[in-house]
């Protein structure tokens, strides 16, 4: 196998005027998340991240807080530092413009384009805001008056450095057309291209010293620093040691950057024409993402006092948080954060599909099998099919991950889930343990459920790393290098005999409060208010409702009856019902049943039932009514 390419990837280096929120998250995780996909492949991985730390922006933030410059961006750019390991981000360097060896690369790099001759030193009369410490264009004023200080700005004449970017436009439109996939997706490489359809005005990368002097000194002329995009981008590189460090020669040459929307002009327009004209390659993909939108007024309503989306993580577990951001945000393209929204793919995606499908073959092996994992002897005729569908997700995974698509990445292991859900009520293992002469089939289809959790584990290794360790100490894969692509690609059986610890819950399923529920009970009939209780005889007053089988188990010394917990949307309860001649515990569980939900409570058998499972009696025996496709846990009936 040849070794696949180095990969190299970098956030935006975060201005220190604010404090690091979600949106820094969002770009922080992804490219953790893209890091370790490419370790999974076996690369040579460099992943980079950092704070911007010069410019007027910063200066003026400090004195609001009453600090130097100095001190207030040690402060912020220490709390982005000491925010990533929270959210288990795994960066190899962290890199400030206020580091000594930046400034250097960055001087040596501006005289070398100096020296090239594409930079010039030109007078420039503008429409100067002396509250924003910058020139408008006209197009830029509303009313003709600076729109934050609602002042009309100064005409002014200043001398200062440009770049020749205007050089360098048709080289890029041409770069471009070449490597259509230079900028993803194709909706920024348009945005890019629109914005060539003019022509390309020089870049002006100085400020006169007399009006700012926190930034790095131009190397030709002392009386200015540098312009603080010029100053930032050269980031990527200099934190690879430019021009002659290992880390350079490595990975410069298959660079990739994520940013959002915001920062596309300077990185999809400075950024390339400055490398240009330094002579240095340029970075191979520019990769886009859209913005997150966090309704506020949902947040507090829901949360109390806690109001910033990033304190969800302790809220509702790290794992969880990061699956949410990746699955919900298509890249490219807007996405809201809710908090709801953050439940519903917990409980959905998480629990149900995911948690349940763990616990129940975790608890198979433990029942069948003393929790050691059987021998995968082939039985050729109980091929289940979970092999060729872990070859499909795995090759989906991965051609969507090589695209930064990660929701369509999810996507297709949640594939996997479901159709291994599916298999387990197909092969009904609890059929196959009645029968002696069965076990060479029971523990075929046990090792290719157990296997099929090993790839599924690998897949989401990614986006929840601590996930799918605990994954990997239940299936005996620990130190294992489990989650490499080429391992899982390889469809191995657990070894015969590997212990298998007790049943643990991944994800338990988050419980809405009865407030919440009041609240929305208009729009959501899921979560609408139980009626009162009522008799037998009140038939007409029955509240009957879906109700998701999560657990089940004989109630001793009852040959008769099953203890069921099922979830009805809004609670979680127990029943017992006369079924267990008919079914088997783990043939209930995921199930979606009828439960008559306002039941006076009865005890049977010294188990408090709140309330009943419809069935159908007949001679034959118990039939349990099943909803034939799903639906939201508490529905009601009608
Ligand atoms: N310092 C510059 C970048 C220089 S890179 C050489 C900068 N900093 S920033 O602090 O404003 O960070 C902008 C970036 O933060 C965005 O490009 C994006 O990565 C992230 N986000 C900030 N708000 C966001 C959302 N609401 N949603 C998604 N990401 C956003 O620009």
């Amino acid at each position: 196998m040849a070794q696949p390419s180095p990969f190299y990837i970098t956030t935006p280096i975060y201005y220190v005027n604010a404090r690091p929120h979600l949106g820094h998250a969002y770009t922080t995780i992804t490219a953790d998340v893209i890091r370790r996909f490419h370790q999974m492949k076996g690369a040579k991985t460099f992943f980079l991240t950092g704070t911007d730390e010069h410019g007027d922006k910063i200066v003026r933030a400090a004195q609001k807080e009453k600090k130097t410059p100095r001190e207030y961006v040690d402060e912020i750019s220490g709390q982005f530092k000491a925010l990533w390991p929270e959210l288990n981000i795994q960066y190899d360097r962290f890199i400030r413009t206020t580091d000594m060896a930046h400034m250097k690369v960055v001087q040596e790099i501006l005289q070398k384009i100096y020296d090239a001759g594409d930079i010039y030193f030109s007078e420039y009369e503008g429409l100067y805001c002396f509250g924003c410490e910058r020139f408008y264009t006209e197009r830029e004023l509303v009313d003709e008056k600076c729109p934050d200080h609602e002042v009309a700005p100064e005409k002014i004449k200043e001398s200062n450095y440009f770049f020749r970017m205007g050089r360098y436009q048709d080289w890029l439109i041409d770069h471009i057309g070449k490597n259509p996939d230079f900028i993803r997706p194709e909706r920024y490489k348009n945005e890019v291209l629109g914005f060539l359809r003019e022509p390309l005005e020089d870049l002006c990368i100085s400020r006169p010293k007399s009006r700012l002097q926190w930034g790095i000194s131009l190397p030709f002329d002392d009386n200015y620093v540098t312009y603080v995009w010029f100053d930032a981008l050269l980031n990527y590189v200099s934190a690879l040691n430019y021009p002659d460090g290992e880390d350079y020669t490595t990975f410069w040459p298959h660079a990739q950057h994520i940013i959002a929307k915001d920062i596309l002009k300077p990185h999809g327009i400075y950024w390339p024409t400055m490398l240009k004209a330094a002579g240095i390659p340029v970075y191979q993909h520019l990769n886009v993402h859209g913005y997150w939108n966090v309704s506020d007024s949902k947040m507090s309503k829901s949360l109390g006092n806690v109001a910033d989306p990033l304190n969800l993580k302790n809220v509702y577990g790290l794992d969880a948080f990061r699956y949410f951001l990746m699955r919900e945000m298509s890249f490219g393209l807007d996405a809201g954060f809710s908090e709801d929204g953050l439940i519903q793919r917990i409980n959905a995606d998480l629990a149900n599909d995911l948690g349940n499908l763990f616990s129940r073959v975790i608890a198979m092996t433990q029942k069948y099998f003393k929790g050691k994992a059987p021998g995968g002897a082939a039985e050729p005729s109980m091929d289940l099919g979970i092999r060729a569908e872990a070859g499909k997700a795995i090759e989906a995974f991965e051609a969507e991950m090589e695209k930064f698509a990660f929701q369509r990445a999810l996507a297709a292991v949640w594939e996997l889930i479901s159709f291994m859900n599916k298999a387990i009520d197909l092969a009904a293992p609890w059929e196959l343990a009645k029968k002696k002469d069965q076990q060479p089939q029971l523990a075929s289809v046990m090792a290719q459920f157990l296997a099929g959790l090993r790839v599924i584990s690998g897949l989401i290794y990614p986006a929840m790393p601590q996930t799918a360790e605990e994954m990997q100490r239940h299936l005996g894969l620990e130190d294992d290098g489990f989650y490499l692509l080429d391992r899982l690609k390889a469809w191995e059986v657990i070894p015969e005999g590997t212990q298998i610890p007790k049943v643990i819950a991944l994800f338990p399923r988050i419980e809405t409060k009865p407030e919440q529920a009041e609240e929305q009970a208009d729009e959501n009939p899921k979560t609408k208010p139980f009626k009162a209780q009522i008799t037998l005889d009140d038939l007409e007053k029955i509240d009957l409702r879906v109700a998701t089988v999560i657990g089940a188990e004989a109630v001793p010394k009852a040959r008769k009856l099953l203890k069921l917990t099922v979830d009805l949307g809004s609670e979680t309860r127990t029943i017992v019902a006369g079924i267990a001649e008919k079914y088997a515990p783990d043939e209930l569980v995921g199930k979606q049943v009828v439960v008559v939900a306002n039941l006076k409570p009865a005890k049977l058998m010294g188990v408090l039932s709140q309330g009943m499972l419809l069935a159908a009696v007949d001679e034959k025996g118990t039939s349990v009514v099943i909803l034939d496709r799903r639906a939201n846990s508490g529905t009601a009936l009608r």
